[in-house]
């Protein structure tokens, strides 16, 4: 049995740094310390396991998965409202695909929207089909920003050296949409103006020095699809998976039940995120 629950004390946190380590294979300069997580939470984010209950202890060496979670205050004109920053979500390897990175996300929901938060972004990579079928057919987010090269060079193995460039899921957390979704539902109807392919063979492509050229020519094809796409006013609403197993983002215009999820997109926010 997993139990999710909040990390308690130093070692636990410490945990969630091994496992950050163990799934990204950070070198030291980009590995979030433990501090990070323990200020996180403190400050009103959240630093969430996933414990295997049938391992030896269910103190820091059970810890199977985790998500952590920064407060951040989108301001504009109106009250300057508290969201969340999901900026890790991961699962050790041989608990995949069984729903955990799931129910991590919504465990992160339950707890926010406990504590009267509405609202969670984080970024990921539009090139990971895994993450992006989680993210938007899943979980319900939509997604209408794009970050060049966002958080610059990384070590993380699941780069492949590639730009870091980031879509910026948005998450309302107690909209129809997302309920309906994560009940099981289909979305809301929405229009499909423009499809955006990843192909499947990227993670191949990326591992491989003689393809590495062509998924970069992918990934600097579909920023520029998703750049256009964005300043003509669509969002991605939609995510599917072909038989070859190719993602395939849906773009559309947002209707009025969506715009209303991007009420917090704050007007004066950075560029970059
Ligand atoms: C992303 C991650 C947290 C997901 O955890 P998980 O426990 O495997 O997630 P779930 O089991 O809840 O959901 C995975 C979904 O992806 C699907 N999936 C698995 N492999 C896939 C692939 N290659 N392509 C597309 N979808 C895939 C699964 O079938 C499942 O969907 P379903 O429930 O509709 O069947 C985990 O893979 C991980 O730790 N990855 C490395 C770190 C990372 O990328 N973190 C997220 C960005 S910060």
């Amino acid at each position: 049995m997993i139990e999710l629950r909040a990390c308690q004390g130093h070692d636990e946190m410490e945990a969630c740094v091994r496992l950050q380590i163990e799934v990204w294979g950070y070198d030291p300069s980009d590995v979030i310390p433990r501090k990070a997580f323990l200020v996180a939470q403190v400050i009103g984010g959240q630093a969430i396991g996933a414990f295997d209950t049938e391992l030896s202890s269910n103190g820091p060496e059970a810890m199977v998965g985790f998500a952590l979670s920064l407060p951040g205050v989108k301001t504009g004109n109106f009250e300057p409202r508290a969201y969340l920053h999901s900026h890790m979500l991961a699962v050790r390897e041989a608990y995949r695909n069984r729903g955990l990175g799931a129910r991590l996300k919504q465990e992160q929901r339950r707890e926010a929207l406990a504590r009267g938060i509405r609202h969670m972004e984080w970024t990921f990579d539009p090139l990971q089909i895994k993450n992006a079928h989680l993210n938007i057919h899943r979980l319900g987010a939509i997604a209408c920003r794009y970050l060049v090269d966002f958080y610059g060079v990384s070590s993380s193995r699941l780069q492949g050296g590639l730009p870091t460039d980031r879509l910026v899921a948005e998450w309302r957390l107690d909209s129809p949409r997302v309920q309906a979704i994560l009940e099981g539902g289909p979305a809301s109807n929405y229009v499909i103006e423009e499809q955006i392919l990843v192909p499947a063979s990227i993670y191949q492509w990326k591992a491989s020095e003689a393809d590495w050229d062509r998924a970069l020519d992918v990934q600097l094809e579909n920023r520029r699809k998703f750049q256009q796409a964005f300043s003509q006013g669509l969002a991605v609403l939609g995510f599917v998976r072909d038989a070859e197993g190719n993602g395939i983002f849906e773009l559309g215009p947002l209707t009025h039940l969506d715009l209303d999820e991007l009420q917090t997109k704050s007007p004066n926010e950075s560029p970059r995120l």
